[in-house]
């Protein structure tokens, strides 16, 4: 009766994977239970999340080929895009689908952004490829986007290229406190990125030992035109989560990312701790720092556990 802090269904965001020339969907070693879908394992996954009452999706494409410019993010023929088109035929409105907008998966070098003559992301250059990402998406069917890329100007980039090619309904999720965190090495495998050189995103991720650094990055991102904003990773920034909240009055996103989806798994295999029981506890605490809602891969687990 006096609980202050409820996780339900209608909080969970699940992130998916759908991989583009694979017939049987693959598994991702570092994270049980999660697999790159394929078109059609895609369509029965989120028919599912759908009956289990889970309102939205997040959608992450693994090209069959990478290439320097990433283009296979802005093909309209691209795996995210064709997906997208798939499951809008399938829910219609029933389920929010979002994209992750950045360039990442598609590129050979493994950066978010393209390169310059130094080997160095070229902010400016990638804004215009973000703008026709962020098109591509929603001539697919997207209804929020979300930048992740953490490139400089980003959001206003894709917010001007939304609205004069009529999209001006189509909202941005801003990746806006984006750390660069050890904990999105399980994510790298399930859509087989490595950085070039063994190089790192800490030139356009945040810097962990920082908390005010983020609040200017939810600054800028809101004053660009953001609908709503990320807090990334989230276990270990729920101090950000709850400055964020006390800061703005927009929805507030975290994304329990796959790190920590991935150690709560191999505890509880090992019979070290209760696997739901954790989760449950860490996403709860999520909620109570101030999020609307996360972004988990336990999203199907939690909703099976809800429903019983
Ligand atoms: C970038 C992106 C990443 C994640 C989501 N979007 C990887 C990165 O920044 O290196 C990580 C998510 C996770 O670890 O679950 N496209």
């Amino acid at each position: 009766m006096v609980a202050e802090t409820a996780l339900t269904v209608d909080d969970l965001v699940a992130p998916l994977f759908v991989r583009e020339g694979i017939d049987t969907p693959q598994p991702i070693a570092s994270l049980p239970g999660v697999v790159q879908h394929t078109r059609a394992s895609l369509r029965r996954e989120v028919a599912e999340l759908r009956a289990l009452g889970v309102p939205a999706i997040i959608l992450f494409g693994v090209p069959e080929r990478k290439d320097p410019q990433g283009s296979g993010a802005w093909d309209p023929d691209g795996i995210v895009q064709v997906a997208l088109a798939d499951l809008r035929d399938d829910v219609g409105d029933d389920v929010v689908l979002m994209t992750d907008l950045c360039l990442d998966e598609y590129t050979s070098h493994g950066h978010c952004g393209v390169l310059d003559d130094d080997g160095q992301p070229d902010n400016d250059a990638t804004l215009e490829l973000y703008a026709q990402v962020a098109l591509a998406q929603a001539e697919a069917g997207a209804d929020i986007v979300a930048p992740s890329g953490m490139m400089d100007g980003q959001v206003l980039a894709i917010r001007e290229a939304l609205d004069e090619e009529g999209w001006s309904d189509v909202a941005i999720l801003a990746y806006a406190a984006k750390y660069a965190s050890a904990l999105y090495g399980p994510f790298r495998d399930a859509v087989d990125v490595t950085i070039v050189g063994g190089g790192d995103r800490k030139g356009y991720q945040q810097d962990y030992r920082n908390a005010r650094e983020a609040l200017e990055e939810i600054r800028f991102d809101l004053d660009e035109g953001a609908d709503m904003l990320m807090v990334k990773p989230a276990v270990t920034y729920l101090d950000v989560i709850t400055r964020a909240r006390a800061l703005v009055d927009v929805p507030i996103a975290a994304y329990h990312v796959s790190g920590e989806y991935a150690m709560v798994k191999a505890a509880a295999e090992r019979g070290w701790i209760d696997g739901p029981a954790v989760a449950l506890e860490q996403l709860t605490a999520v909620k109570r720092a101030g999020a609307d809602l996360v972004l988990t891969y336990f999203a199907r687990e939690l909703a099976e556990l809800f429903a019983d």
